[in-house]
């Protein structure tokens, strides 16, 4: 007899004893599962496959209840989302386990940095550049400025230092540049459209880059002499030579981007010409306006704007500071500034802050190479008042303290009274800040949208303005930011604008979840401390020139790491992250229903490794006890090589006696890891495997690999496998 049901408004029917879910899947509707398995007999111990059916008060597990006739079933409904985002929320509340490595995470552009990191150990560098250019254009360029948040999150910071992630990046993209051939990746097909791109910046060479890697042409135009915006002309050579951006740049034209300098908005063309010629365009123009230091006499006094400053050196112009140059402000700018003043000669050249170098926001080690040249640093110090004499400059200034934190988090400075003290500088160089030039946009055509601190209005994951069909990142949207952020911005624009050019939703790259094993490295588990503390290493230190050369000429300061430097320091990379990412279950169901992990948190699962077996690993912190592992061993295979050993959060999953996995009766099939619904069970792969399959299959790597491993078995080159 058949049985008459109906699904999702879909009249259906099932034969005798079949399973909503088989019923389900036959006819196309998707339900989520976990601990099911077609081959398996149901277990129903994950609940995250189940339905509301008319008339039962509770939701039913759709893998293991029998069809009935006249049932009436939603696998979609408010309820049975709520339900499923619980449990999954209930499975990471105990979970233990960083689905990408921690730096890789904080890293603005996500570069896949353990996947470089052990190319690079295994002497592959040619893999290592196309995994990093995936990611950004611009590695040899950014492994020499980038402030490193990445490294801010290494796991080896717990018990000792940080892998030097940038340097080892800058390293692989100076072989690649020495090349006779660097990389050019390839640009497919072309699809006809055309994108204009305004600043030549990272943030547009980068969106240019991406958008010709998907086969658009693109356009980009500069009102600079020369492409690369800050970089260019704002970050001294002495920091980042001119050649190495010049040919990172040449690779982008390398691609067919169409680079044209000395073309500049608001002169040349206007955003409506360019809308009316392009397919799209891309705002990338930077916040290139030197923000005034709103102090008495500061127009008529003549202070040089740092970014004028550091410009005009970058051009060739003659710039007259004098002998004893007073910078103010705190970030990379006046740093910046006052290194380059040192190398124009100026004897004595002193840094002005309004607070402590505890709250500086230029990076830690240029205030140090700063500090090495004998820069000074007059620290809760402020200008109020600035008069050009017969004398020369008569800079008046006030002691500060700090008082409460204000808007950004940092101490404010509130000025002591009675202070007062003048200096008699030869010139005075206002660093302060940045702010976008929005005149050059003709809003009233177009409507533009600024926000309160005039920055482009966009959409944080498209990067969409409030006009269809123009976009806009870097600076010019996020205000003056570092250089990372600003690619990254640019590429992940490139992803949207590419789907607004093929007419598809525009949703940008998506958001991606991702569990981390703790926030704090306070946090990290007691276990992974002391494997921490095992393979502590000392970093390798990046060889420079003298302080007192160095500081007569722009020639570069860091000098780079050699050969042997590099393979060691890749040596301390603990490649973290997971090797199951491209397959976990959990984790697409993490991101389907969009759980919050934190939300149900509580006791986490133990911290447990068996490495004993030649081909797999098992973590059982990442275990959910669904038993498949089990299941497939003895109901298909009827070898009960593993059982669940012990209870609650230290449970585990392994050969009975809590024997080690090698000492079970496992004969190497490997069908229990693409059965096991997290990475609990995983091959033992490294980071340079899992990111090489990645790239070549996308996110199909884990069955590539599992494939490879299964081919590699079969031919009895695993050593364990006994009867396959
Ligand atoms: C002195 C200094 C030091 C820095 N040091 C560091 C560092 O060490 N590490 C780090 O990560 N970041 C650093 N930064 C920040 C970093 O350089 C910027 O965040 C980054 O360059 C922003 O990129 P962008 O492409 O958005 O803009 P930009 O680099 O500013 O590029 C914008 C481009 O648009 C062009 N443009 C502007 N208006 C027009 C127009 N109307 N028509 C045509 N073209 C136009 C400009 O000429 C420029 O080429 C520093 C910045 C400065 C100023
Ligand atoms: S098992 Fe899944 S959720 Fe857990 S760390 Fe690995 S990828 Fe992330
Ligand atoms: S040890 Fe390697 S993979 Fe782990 S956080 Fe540090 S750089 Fe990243
Ligand atoms: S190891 Fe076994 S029990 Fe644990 S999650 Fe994987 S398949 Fe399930
Ligand atoms: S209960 Fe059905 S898949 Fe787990």
């Amino acid at each position: 007899m058949s049985i008459k049901l109906k699904i999702d408004g879909h009249d259906l029917i099932a034969q005798e004893g079949e399973t909503i879910l088989t019923v389900a899947k036959r006819a196309g509707i998707e339900i989520p599962t976990l601990c099911h398995h077609e081959e398996l007999k149901p277990f129903s111990s994950c609940f995250i496959c189940v339905v509301e059916v008319e008339g039962m008060k509770r939701l039913l597990p759709s893998c293991s209840t029998v069809a009935a006739d006249g049932m009436i079933i939603s696998t979609n409904s408010e309820r049975v989302r709520c339900s499923r985002k619980v449990c999954v929320e209930l499975l990471l509340s105990d979970h233990v386990g960083d689905c990408r490595g921690p730096c890789q995470v904080n890293c603005p552009a996500g570069i896949d940095i353990p996947g470089f990191i052990s190319l690079l150990a295994r002497k592959n560098e040619e893999d290592a550049i196309r995994l990093i250019k995936d990611a950004l254009p611009f590695p040899a360029s950014l492994g020499r400025i980038c402030p490193r948040p990445c490294e801010q999150q290494c796991k080896r910071i717990c018990t000792d230092e940080a892998v030097s992630i940038c340097f080892l990046k800058r390293y692989i993209a100076d072989v690649d540049l020495k090349r006779s051939e660097p990389y050019v990746p390839s640009t497919g097909g072309s699809t006809g459209k055309k994108v204009a791109v305004v600043g030549a910046g990272p943030a547009g060479l980068t969106a240019a880059f991406y958008l010709r890697k998907c086969g658009h042409d693109v356009v980009v135009f500069d009102n600079h002499a020369e492409p690369g915006g800050m970089l260019r002309y704002g970050i001294p050579a002495y920091r980042l030579p001119r050649d190495i951006l010049a040919k990172e740049i040449d690779i982008i034209r390398k691609m067919g981007v169409s680079i044209q300098c000395k073309k500049s908005l608001g002169r040349n063309f206007t955003l409506k010409s360019l809308a009316d010629e392009y397919d799209a365009v891309f705002l990338a123009i930077g916040a290139q306006q030197a923000s005034d230091m709103r102090v008495e006499g500061e127009k008529e006094g003549g202070t040089i704007p740092g970014i004028a400053f550091l410009d005009d050196v970058a051009c060739g112009k003659k710039v007259w500071i004098g002998d004893d140059v007073v910078i103010v402000g705190g970030g990379n700018t006046a740093i910046d500034a006052a290194r380059t003043s040192l190398r124009l000669g100026a004897k004595k050249v002193t840094i002005l802050y309004r607070r402590t170098r505890k709250e500086m926001p230029a990076n830690d080690f240029e205030i140090e190479a700063a500090l090495h040249e004998g820069v000074k640093m007059e620290f809760l110090a402020a200008p109020v008042g600035l008069a050009r004499t017969a004398d020369g400059i008569k800079l008046t200034c006030l002691r500060m303290e700090l008082g409460a934190p204000d808007a950004s988090g940092r101490r404010s400075p509130v000025s002591i009274k009675g202070s007062e003290f003048i200096l008699k500088p030869s010139a005075v160089i206002s660093a302060i800040g940045q702010s976008v030039d929005t005149a050059c946009m003709d809003f009233e055509d177009n409507h533009l949208k600024l926000t309160k601190w005039n920055t482009l209005n966009v959409n944080p994951d498209t990067f969409e303005t409030s006009q269809k069909g123009i976009f806009a990142g870097g600076d010019c949207s996020s205000g003056a930011d570092i250089a990372v952020t600003a690619i990254a911005s640019g590429r992940k624009a490139a992803t949207a604008i590419d789907q607004y050019l093929k007419d598809e939703k525009v949703t940008g790259e998506g958001k991606h979840y991702l569990h981390l094993m703790s926030e704090k490295s306070e946090d990290v588990p007691e276990e992974v401390l002391q494997m921490l503390r095992e393979k502590a290493d000392a970093k390798q230190i990046m060889p420079e020139l003298d302080p007192s050369m160095r500081k007569k000429n722009f020639e570069e300061v860091e000098t780079g790491f050699t050969y042997e430097q590099a393979a060691r320091e890749a040596e301390r990379c603990l490649s973290c992250g997971c090797r199951s990412y491209s397959s976990c279950t959990l984790h697409e169901l993490a991101v389907k229903y969009e759980a919050n992990p934190e939300r149900l948190a509580g006791k986490k699962r133990s911290f447990f490794i068996d490495e004993s077996h030649p081909q797999i690993r098992y973590e059982g912190h990442k275990c959910i006890m669904c038993g498949s592992c089990i299941r497939i061993c003895s109901e298909v295979k009827g070898l009960d090589a593993l059982g669940f050993i012990g209870r609650g959060f230290s449970a585990t999953v392994g050969p009975m006696m809590e024997k080690p996995w090698a000492k079970s009766t496992c004969d190497g099939c490997l069908k229990c890891v693409p059965l096991c619904p997290t990475g609990a069970i995983s091959l033992k792969v490294t980071a340079a495997e899992e990111s090489i399959a990645r790239m070549q299959k996308g996110l199909d790597a884990s069955k590539v690999i599992l494939e490879d491993k299964r081919e590699e078995s079969k031919k009895g080159e695993l050593g364990h496998v006994k009867n396959v």
